[in-house]
């Protein structure tokens, strides 16, 4: 039980407006947790100091891995000493991020008995985060975790814990099983992703069409979408419905949005010419009785996004255009492999792959991990007017 709640009287403004307040969540914490209390109090310094009171930590772990646990301190530990150790744990979710209440419940119990109370579900990772350890809580915490079935996640410069949308478990445009496959991964990659050993870090993210409810394309190193490489599936009784139903305007909400201008529609029949439709989902997400993902099924791979916290913001582009996912996994784990070997051999510190192939060229780096060119590999439209022919090439 904490002695005393801290006073915070600029929090408090926090708690006066219509919205829900973190700070409401906050004190309920700090009435039950010293640590928690502790947090509030600083947090309500740094406002009042206008700076921030943490420091970026030493080591901390727990034995046998790398990862999983991010060191933090406070530079006023004698002020507010229960939060002066105050370490981020980050735990694996299970793909798709479904939970019995039984085991939530399980899960907070353990955070209670040895840490701060407070969480963060979901971290931009993906994982459980636990907010708030100190160093002798560590092993504890682990222990507890790993009897009721959890593990730690991955930090530092290593493969992050892999994350997916809810894919084929609710969602009827997922074009392959994101939970099960990251689920593989997350089993194939147990040493990569509790033993830091690359450059920086590395993220896989699965997003079962090209929707992408997981972002994949700005926020993973890896990203499978899926997606499929026959027709759109059309049915034509529904398409009449929503003609008659009226409340979707075909010519103007579908056709003249199509990016590709790939659909012609006549009022009566719609047709789709497949062969220069780039999947965006826009015709499907709106009439999603009527048209449908192809059946011929697998994932596109992605390679290189990033946040701009080193060097500019970067999406990820195509390096395997189509790849079918029902046959094994062993290609990806193989491709994955051969990146790493490349960009841990040559990458630098704190280079994240997308990075690295900027500074070497995809040629280079195409060449090196055994990939051909493709097409579907280009970044953006050229913008250079002048085409250069070979010599011979001009004179046949
Ligand atoms: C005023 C209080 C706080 C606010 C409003 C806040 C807000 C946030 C937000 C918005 C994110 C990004 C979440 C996401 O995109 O999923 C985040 C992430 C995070 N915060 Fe806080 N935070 C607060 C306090 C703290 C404290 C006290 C700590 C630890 C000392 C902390 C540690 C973290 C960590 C470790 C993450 C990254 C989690 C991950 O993505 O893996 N936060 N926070
Ligand atoms: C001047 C202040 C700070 C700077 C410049 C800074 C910078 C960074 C950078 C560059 C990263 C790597 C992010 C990435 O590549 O995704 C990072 C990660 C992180 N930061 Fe900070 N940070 C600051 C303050 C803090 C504070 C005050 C906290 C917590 C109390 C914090 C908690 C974290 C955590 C938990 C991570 C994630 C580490 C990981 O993903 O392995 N940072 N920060
Ligand atoms: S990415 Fe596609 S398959 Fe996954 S949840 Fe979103 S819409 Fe469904
Ligand atoms: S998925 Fe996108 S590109 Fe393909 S037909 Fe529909 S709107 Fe056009």
């Amino acid at each position: 039980m904490a002695e005393k709640l801290r006073e915070t009287p600029l929090l408090d403004e926090l708690q006066k407006g219509p919205w829900p307040s973190f700070v409401t969540e906050m004190k309920k914490s700090a009435a039950k947790n010293p640590m928690a209390n502790d947090q509030m109090g600083i947090l309500e310094r740094s406002y009042k100091d206008r700076i921030g009171h943490w420091k970026h930590g030493g080591l901390v772990g727990v034995m046998g891995y790398g990862g999983g646990v991010i060191g933090r301190y406070s530079d006023l530990p004698k002020e507010y000493p229960e939060c002066s150790e105050f370490h981020t744990i980050r735990v694996n979710q299970p793909a798709g991020w479904f939970y019995t209440s039984e085991v939530l419940r399980k899960l907070c119990d353990v955070w209670e008995k040895h840490g701060s109370g407070l969480t963060n579900m979901h971290g931009s990772t993906g994982d459980i985060i636990l907010l708030g350890a100190k160093t002798a809580a560590l092993e504890p915490t682990f222990s507890d975790l790993t009897e009721i079935g959890f593990d730690l996640g991955g930090s530092g410069s290593d493969v992050r814990t892999p994350s997916c949308c809810c894919g084929q478990a609710r969602c009827e445009w997922a074009c392959y099983d994101t939970m099960g496959f990251t689920h593989d991964l997350t089993m194939h990659f147990q040493d990569e992703l509790h033993r830091p050993a690359f450059p920086y870090k590395f993220k896989f993210k699965m997003a079962g069409c090209p929707n992408d409810c997981v972002a994949s394309v700005a926020r993973s190193d890896m990203s499978i979408i899926g997606t499929w490489r026959d027709n759109i599936q059309i049915d034509q009784k529904e398409l009449n419905a929503y003609v008659k139903g009226g409340r979707v305007d075909i010519q103007e909400d579908v056709v003249d949005r199509c990016p590709t201008g790939c659909i012609k529609w006549d009022g009566k029949a719609f047709a789709i010419d497949n062969s220069n439709c780039f999947k965006c989902m826009h015709c499907i997400n709106v009439m999603p009785k009527a048209l449908a993902p192809g059946k011929d099924r697998g994932a596109t791979i992605l390679l290189g996004s990033k946040a701009p916290i080193i060097g500019g913001a970067l999406l990820s582009s195509v390096l395997v255009p189509f790849i079918k996912m029902d046959e094994g996994y062993d290609d990806i784990h193989e491709l994955a492999e051969a990146i790493w070997d490349l960009w841990g051999e040559h990458g630098m510190n704190r280079e994240r792959v997308g990075e690295f192939i900027q500074r070497i060229g995809l040629g280079n780096f195409l060449e090196q991990i055994g990939l051909d060119p493709e097409p579907e590999m280009i970044m953006h439209p050229r913008t250079n007017p002048y085409i250069f022919f070979e010599l011979d090439e001009e004179e046949e």
